[in-house]
């Protein structure tokens, strides 16, 4: 219910934005190929006669012709001619289930002295930008409000209020959106605490990130089982099961990427102070360490490498944590989802946790410590119990008061 609304407000506010260049290419069968709407300003340094260097601002006016656009099966063009001219293009192809916008090539002409007074220069000067519209779910329109700002050398271009959907398919442009990540209600987070205190945190750190994205939902992790042996034929000395997701911030990007347990190999290193557990997936590196704090155990470091789907690789984590606390010779379980904000830019989630890093006995995980959350709802069902019994009694007792309330009156009524 609640995603509909966020759509219903999504397509809203792109039905009203206050202005805004609009246009439809059509493809050979004269049908809708690319849509686009959006508003842009350029920012440009040039030269004028007197030595001098000179700014200008000024808009996409709304006034275009698209004489160049094209569209192909696999990779298409947007552009837009307007003023003396000047022209502003975009490159879109296709990879796999996915468009994403290639270039920006933005051309002025100097010689347009209405644009460009005083020029040194008559020449017509071509910048070409990459812009960060990638990863479009085909069949859906990109969609950010937000403004994003690309810079040049000499040419500083403003998007804005952008809706475009690029191989539209059948002529209908699509109702559904990939909205860029800059649009997505994430508070910047709050840095974690790096000061080493004394082991007394709560389990469950609020998460400064927010509780609903309209991000495609991703499944939930499987849950991995991670056994670790000091030598092949001894008994596991750590023991980890829990499926995990992360969540990264980059910027205004934020990406979440599940640990698929099947292609994970296992690795690390028990120690009577400290134990390390390593898993390596095809996209992220994860790395534990578990301090021995001689009565209880803590995760204290948590370590991610991982490949985003740009294609950049983001590795950070923090050192000083004080999480999955449980008496040393016991197991940490939380089973609910949690989340953990490890660092500005990572987030943790865990789903059915067990752990033990330390004491594994005969493979098998010794007595459970549960986390709050988990304790909660088991509070929360004791209490909905005795509320239960509570009602029936008074049911009962007002049957019975009720009962001898008859029966007395019957004695009157002779
Ligand atoms: C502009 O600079 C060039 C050399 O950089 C110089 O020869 C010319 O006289 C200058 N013109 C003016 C108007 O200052
Ligand atoms: C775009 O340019 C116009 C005119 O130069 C200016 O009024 C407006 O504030 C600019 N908008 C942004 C978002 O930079
Ligand atoms: C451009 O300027 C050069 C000299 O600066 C001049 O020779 C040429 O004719 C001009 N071209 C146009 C199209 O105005
Ligand atoms: C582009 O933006 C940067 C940073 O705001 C600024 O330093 C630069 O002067 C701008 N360039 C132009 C051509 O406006
Ligand atoms: C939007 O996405 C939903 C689910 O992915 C799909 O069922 C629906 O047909 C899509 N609508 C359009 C107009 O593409
Ligand atoms: C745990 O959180 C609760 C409520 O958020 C707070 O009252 C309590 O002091 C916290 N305990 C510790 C050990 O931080
Ligand atoms: C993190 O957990 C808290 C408490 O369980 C929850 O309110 C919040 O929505 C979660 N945040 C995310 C991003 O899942
Ligand atoms: C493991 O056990 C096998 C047979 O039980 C034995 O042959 C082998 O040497 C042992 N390896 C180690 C490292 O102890
Ligand atoms: C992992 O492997 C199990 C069995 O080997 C299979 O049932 C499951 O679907 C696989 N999960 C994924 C995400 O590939
Ligand atoms: C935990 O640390 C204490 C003191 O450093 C040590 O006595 C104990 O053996 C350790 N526990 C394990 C399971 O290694
Ligand atoms: C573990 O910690 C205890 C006390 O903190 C120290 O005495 C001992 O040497 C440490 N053991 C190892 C293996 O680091
Ligand atoms: C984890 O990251 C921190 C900070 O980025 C670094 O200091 C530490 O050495 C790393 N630890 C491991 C085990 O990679």
């Amino acid at each position: 219910m609640l995603r509909y609304f966020v759509l219903l407000l999504a397509i809203g506010s792109v039905i009203h934005p206050s202005h805004g260049t609009e246009v439809m290419v059509k493809g050979e069968d004269d049908k809708l190929c690319l849509y686009a709407k959006l508003m842009v300003n350029f920012s440009v340094l040039y030269e004028a006669a007197d030595n001098k260097s000179n700014s200008v601002q000024f808009e996409l006016p709304t006034n275009v012709t698209l004489d160049g656009s094209k569209c192909e099966a696999n990779s298409s063009t947007l552009k837009l001619n307007f003023g003396a001219g000047h022209s502003w293009s975009m490159n879109f192809t296709v990879k796999g289930n996915v468009y994403q916008a290639d270039s920006i090539t933005f051309s002025y002409n100097l010689n347009d002295s209405t644009v460009f007074p005083k020029s040194a220069s008559n020449e017509t000067v071509s910048v070409t930008v990459r812009p960060h519209i990638t990863d479009v779910s085909m069949d859906t329109c990109y969609s950010c409000n937000s403004k994003e700002t690309i810079e040049d050398e000499s040419v500083n271009q403003t998007l804005w209020n952008v809706l475009i959907q690029a191989f539209v398919s059948n002529g209908t442009q699509s109702e559904n959106m990939t909205t860029c990540a800059a649009d997505l209600p994430i508070p910047s987070p709050t840095a974690p605490n790096t000061t080493t205190e004394a082991p007394v945190t709560n389990a469950t750190t609020p998460s400064p990130f927010p509780p609903t994205t309209p991000t495609p939902i991703l499944p939930t992790p499987a849950t991995g089982k991670y056994t670790l042996k000091p030598d092949t034929n001894s008994t596991a000395c750590l023991m980890a099961n829990f499926g995990l997701r992360v969540g990264i911030k980059q910027g205004e990007k934020y990406e979440e990427i599940n640990l698929d347990p099947n292609v994970t190999t296992v690795s690390g290193s028990c120690g009577s102070n400290s134990s390390e557990l390593v898993l390596v997936s095809n996209t992220m590196t994860v790395t534990f360490v578990f301090a021995n704090d001689t009565k209880k155990f803590r995760l204290q470091a948590m370590n991610v490498t991982a490949k985003l789907s740009s294609g950049e690789v983001f590795s950070d984590g923090n050192s000083s944590l004080s999480l999955w606390e449980a008496s040393v010779g016991s197991s940490y379980m939380c089973n609910k989802e949690q989340n953990y904000t490890i660092t500005s830019q990572l987030i943790a989630f865990t789903f059915n946790l067990q752990v033990q890093p330390f004491g594994v006995k005969k493979d098998v995980f010794s007595t459970a410590e549960e986390c709050q959350t988990d304790s909660e709802s088991f509070l929360v069902a004791v209490v909905v119990g005795v509320a239960l019994l509570v009602l029936i009694l008074i049911v009962l007792l007002a049957y019975f008061i009720g009962r001898k309330r008859n029966m007395a009156s019957g004695y009157e009524s002779f």
